[in-house]
């Protein structure tokens, strides 16, 4: 059951980005519905001619989503932001954006359904992200009981935003902090497999409804991920454990950049740790073997080693 034409709202992100690239190496059709249509032009080449096509998409305009959805087969929303600025409020894009598309995507007729959500995700959560997270899986999941869920933990791989963002920050910072001692644990998992996922659930619909928890085969604290990246690229800052209440304060400031390094609510996702809870299906469960951290950052951590920075270009 190998969809004809797949729409992936958030297509020209990170997960996206492999998602668009597999689909179209399974030969679907894919519509890349992104704010920004340029940001997809980089995977055209990932796929025939005419395979590939950008849209332009804001999940806060009705108009747009419909368009990008009228004659999909199937639709994975991956849409997702980590700090509010402006107009793009957690609630407004993870729930009421996700609600949009699902209704769209009903409007048409698809079932096929794809939510990305994340692990944490929880109505009773003291994050106000992990708990818009929730309400999208809710809002999804009233409007298309078939929709299948998947939360991540971390996800790792080229171009990731969490590694990089370490990597990049040891290169120049003598010392990073631990938030709350750094005792937070993490199963950071592949992006390769989280798009296997994805293409698993779209194409067997024995999975339709459910929900999966996608985790690497290690569980490390926040503290073991520093070290892993500081061995991967032979970096060495001092680690310093930063209560936090002393965070938030630190949150708070941050909150005034453009772009934040850490916000007050990412402070309260910190309090709670980020592993499957093992109550819920997983990469196993879909033949996917996870693959391990330690294989996978040398392929892309080693820019640093050698005195290089991250440049965050599109590969196809
Ligand atoms: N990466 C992880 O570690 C991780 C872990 C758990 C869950 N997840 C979830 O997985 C999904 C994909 O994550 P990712 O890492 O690929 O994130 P990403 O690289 O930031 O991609 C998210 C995409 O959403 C787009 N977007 C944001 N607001 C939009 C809007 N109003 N309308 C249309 N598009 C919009 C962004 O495009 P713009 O350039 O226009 O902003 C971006 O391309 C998200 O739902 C995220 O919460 C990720």
């Amino acid at each position: 059951m190998t969809p004809n034409l797949v729409t992936v709202f958030g297509g020209a992100g990170f997960i996206g980005r492999q998602v668009v690239r597999e689909l179209a190496a399974l030969g679907c059709r894919v519509r890349v519905a992104c704010r920004d249509p340029e940001q997809a032009l980089a995977l055209k080449p990932a796929g025939d001619v005419g395979q590939i096509t950008p849209i332009q998409a804001n999940i806060r305009h009705e108009g747009s989503v419909r368009a990008a959805i009228r004659g999909a087969d199937a639709v994975v929303n991956l849409v997702g932001i980590l700090y509010e600025s402006g107009n793009q409020r957690f609630q407004t894009v993870h729930e009421a954006g996700a609600r949009r598309i699902a209704e769209a995507a009903k409007a048409e007729g698809i079932s096929n359904f794809v939510q990305l959500s994340a692990l944490g995700a929880s109505s009773e959560s003291t994050s106000l992200y992990a708990r818009s997270k929730a309400a999208g899986e809710a809002a999804v999941r009233a409007v298309i009981p078939e929709a299948v869920v998947i939360r991540p933990s971390v996800v790792f791989g080229p171009q990731d935003d969490f590694v990089n963002r370490f990597a990049s920050m040891m290169r120049i910072a003598p010392a990073l902090p631990l938030v709350g001692g750094g005792h937070t644990k993490f199963q950071p998992v592949y992006v390769g497999d989280v798009a296997d996922a994805i293409l698993k659930v779209l194409t067997d619909s024995a999975q339709k409804g459910r929900t999966f928890e996608l985790g690497g085969p290690t569980v490390y604290t926040f503290k073991e991920i520093l070290e892993l990246i500081m061995r991967e690229t032979g970096r060495h800052v001092g680690l310093v454990p930063l209560p936090y209440d002393l965070a938030k304060v630190m949150g708070f400031f941050m909150e005034l950049l453009p772009v934040p390094p850490m916000t007050r609510d990412q402070v309260e996702l910190l309090k709670s740790d980020n592993v499957c809870s093992g109550n819920l299906p997983g990469l196993r469960d879909l033949g996917i073997e996870p693959k391990a951290a330690e294989i996978v950052l040398p392929t892309y951590v080693d820019i640093y080693r050698k005195g290089g920075r991250y440049s965050p270009v599109q590969p196809v």
